[in-house]
C-alpha cells in the first residue's frame, strides 16, 4: 500500500520498518549529530531483544543509519540493550552508560560502552569494557526496577554523578538513585537518592540537567552556578505511551540537595514537557549551536494488526529546543530552527474577523505535510469577571473541544487533516473560560473525528495554556505530518503531539482550516503556511 494510505510521515524520525521505542544517547560529536533508539529489527512491535539502532546526521533533518550500536552479546546484556545516555568527558571522549538486561533472568545493569575508534566521527562500533556491569540494582530495589541511567555531569569537587530510575521495594515509590564515580568505572550509591516520590511508581527514563535563568542558549550538563536551574523530568508509563513530568529546582553538589519547587505527583497538577502523546524522552546539550535539545518518543495509537500492516510503529518528535522561561517557573519548547530548512510553498493572510461558527480554508499548501502558524487577537476582556461557580469539571470534557460550558470565547483555532466532507479532522483548539478573578486559556487538540477507521484510539488532549488573555494574543504553530500533528501554543510555553491515521483526509485530499465554533466573534490578526518538503530519513543505510 501506498505510504500516504499507511500514513507514513515525511519528515519525522524514524526506522525504515519494524519497531522503534525510546530516543537514546542523543549527542553531537565532529560535526555530527548522532541518535539512537530502542530498536526491534526483526518485527513492528516491541520484543525480548532490544537494540539499538544507530543514526547520524549533519542536521537533526536528514539521516543515514548506521549498524546498530548496541545489541546483546554478553551475559550482563544478552537479553536487551535498554536504554541510556551517552557522556562527552572533558577530553572530547564519548562515553554510553545503558542498561543490560542479564542472563538468565533479565536482571537490570548498568553497563558502560566506549568508541572502538573515537577518530571515527560516525562512531560506528562500540565496546563494553571489562569491568562491567559496572552497577547492580541495590538490595532495597527490585531487580526489574532499575534501569535508564542519564547523561553524567561532575560535581564542583569533579567527581562524576549520574542518576538511575528506579522503584523501592518495599514502599513501592519511584526514586532517582544517585551514583557517584572518579573513573566512571567503580560507581558507589549515595545514602539517599536525590528525589523520591510518594507515588507508588517506577520512574523510568530520568533526565537531570541545567538550564540558563539569563537567556535561551543552552548549557552543558555539569555547568552548575547561580544562573542555572536544574530540571528533573521523570517518565510514567500508561496503557499507551506515557507521560513525561518535570520539576525544576535548584541543586548542589557539594550537599547533594535538589530543592524542588514544586512535587511529581504523577497528577494533572504535574508540569509536562508535552500534553499528548510523548514519552521516554532525552535532552542533550548541542555544542555546536549552545542550545539543549530533547528528543521524545511519539508511539503509535492504532491497533497491533495496523502495525503488521504498515510494517513500521513508532516515531520521535520533532528535535526540540528547550529553555526556561523569564519566570524560571517552566519550560518552553520549540522545534530547532532547520525544520524551517524543509518549508517550501509559503501562503499567508491578512487579519480577518471570524464570526461565530465560520471557517476558512488555507489553501495553496499540501495541507498533509504542512507547518502553519497563527495568531489570535481577542476582543478586551472585562477586568473583574464574575467568577463562575463550577465544580472541578472533569478532564474529558474540559479538553472536548464540543464542550462549551463556561466558555467565553471558542474554540476557535485550526482543523488539520480534514476530508473533503469534513467526517474526518482534528481540531487543535483554545477555549477562554472565567476562572477565579480572571481568565483561564485551555488549548486541547481533540482526535474524536480524526478518522473514520476502527481500532484506533482517539484521545482529547488538553492543558491549561499559561498566558493572560486581556494582556497577551493566543498564537498556535501546529506542524502536520500525516499522522502526527505537533502543536505548539503561545511560543512553545505548552505543547501537544496527536498522533491520527485518517482515512480520507491522506495526501491531497487533505485540507486545514482556521475555524471559530465559539458564540462570539474571534479575530486572526496573522496566518502563514508553508508546504513542507520530504526529509531523507533512513533511505541510504551505510
Ligand atoms: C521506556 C522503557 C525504559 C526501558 C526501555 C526498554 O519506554 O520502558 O524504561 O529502558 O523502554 O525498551
Amino acid at each position: 500500500l501506498p505510504n500516504e494510505v499507511l500514513n507514513r510521515t515525511s519528515f519525522h524520525f524514524q526506522p525504515q520498518r519494524n519497531w522503534l521505542n525510546d530516543p537514546n544517547a542523543p549527542m553531537y560529536y565532529k560535526g555530527f549529530y548522532h541518535l539512537f533508539y530502542q530498536y526491534n529489527p526483526l518485527a513492528p512491535e516491541f520484543s525480548r531483544k532490544i537494540i539499538w539502532g544507530h543514526s547520524v546526521s549533519q542536521d537533526m533533518v536528514n539521516w543515514i543509519q548506521l549498524q546498530p550500536a548496541l545489541f546483546p552479546s554478553q551475559s550482563f546484556d544478552r537479553n536487551s540493550c535498554w536504554s541510556g545516555s551517552a557522556t562527552i568527558l572533558p577530553d572530547g571522549k564519548p562515553v554510553i552508560l545503558y542498561t543490560g538486561l542479564d542472563e538468565p533472568d533479565r536482571h537490570q545493569v548498568t553497563v558502560l560502552a566506549e568508541p572502538k575508534d573515537v577518530s571515527d566521527p560516525l562512531l560506528r562500533e562500540w565496546v563494553k569494557p571489562k569491568h562491567n556491569p559496572v552497577m547492580l540494582p541495590p538490595d532495597d530495589v527490585p531487580y526489574y526496577c532499575f534501569r535508564d541511567p542519564t547523561t553524567a555531569w561532575q560535581g564542583q569537587d569533579g567527581r562524576w554523578r549520574v542518576l538511575i530510575g528506579a522503584k523501592h521495594k518495599d514502599t513501592e515509590r519511584g526514586m532517582a538513585i544517585l551514583y557517584h564515580s572518579d573513573d566512571f568505572i567503580q560507581w558507589t550509591s549515595h545514602p539517599f537518592p536525590l528525589l523520591s516520590s510518594q507515588v507508588k511508581e517506577m520512574w523510568e527514563c530520568l533526565d537531570f540537567f541545567p538550564v540558563s535563568l539569563t537567556g535561551k542558549e543552552g548549557v552543558e550538563t555539569s555547568v552548575n552556578n547561580a544562573s542555572v536551574k536544574h530540571v528533573l523530568k521523570v517518565s510514567f508509563e500508561e496503557k499507551i505511551g506515557g507521560k513525561d513530568c518535570y520539576v525544576i529546582g535548584t541543586y548542589s553538589s557539594e550537599t547533594e540537595q535538589f530543592s524542588a519547587d514544586s512535587e511529581i505527583t504523577n497528577t494533572s497538577a504535574d508540569l509536562r514537557y508535552d500534553y499528548g502523546m510523548f514519552y521516554a524522552s532525552k535532552a542533550f546539550f548541542d555544542s555546536a549551536k549552545n542550545r539543549r535539545i530533547n528528543w521524545g518518543w511519539v508511539v503509535e495509537t492504532d491497533s497491533k494488526e495496523d502495525h503488521f500492516q504498515k510494517g513500521w510503529a513508532g516515531l520521535m518528535s520533532l528535535p526540540r529546543e528547550m529553555w526556561v522561561d523569564r519566570s524560571g517557573k517552566r519550560l518552553m519548547q520549540w522545534p530547532i530552527e532547520e525544520i524551517n530548512h524543509l518549508r517550501t510553498r509559503h501562503v499567508t493572510s491578512d487579519r480577518r474577523h471570524f464570526e461565530s461558527g465560520s471557517r476558512f480554508e488555507i489553501l495553496g499548501i499540501t495541507a498533509a505535510q504542512a507547518d502553519v502558524e497563527v495568531t489570535f487577537d481577542l476582543p478586551v476582556l472585562e477586568d473583574n469577571p464574575q467568577t463562575l461557580n463550577s465544580d472541578k469539571v472533569e478532564d474529558k470534557l474540559l479538553f472536548n473541544r464540543d464542550n462549551s460550558d463556561g466558555c467565553l470565547y471558542g474554540p476557535f483555532g485550526l482543523l488539520a487533516l480534514v476530508s473533503q466532507d469534513l467526517s474526518e479532522q482534528t481540531a487543535i483548539f483554545f477555549k477562554i473560560i472565567r476562572c477565579g478573578n480572571g481568565y483561564a486559556v485551555i488549548m486541547g487538540s481533540d482526535e474524536q473525528k480524526s478518522s473514520l477507521r476502527d481500532n484506533v484510539h482517539k484521545f482529547t488532549h488538553g492543558t491549561f495554556l499559561d498566558i493572560d488573555p486581556r494582556h497577551e494574543m493566543i498564537s498556535l504553530r501546529c506542524l502536520v505530518d500525516h499522522s502526527i500533528i505537533e502543536s505548539y501554543g503561545a511560543g512553545g510555553r505548552n505543547v501537544i503531539t496527536s498522533r491520527v491515521y485518517p482515512k480520507l483526509a491522506i495526501g491531497e485530499a487533505a485540507k486545514l482550516y482556521v475555524f471559530n465554533d465559539g458564540t462570539k466573534g474571534v479575530t486572526m490578526s496573522s496566518m502563514e503556511a508553508w508546504s513542507m518538503r520530504n526529509a531523507q530519513i533512513n533511505s541510504n543505510a551505510i
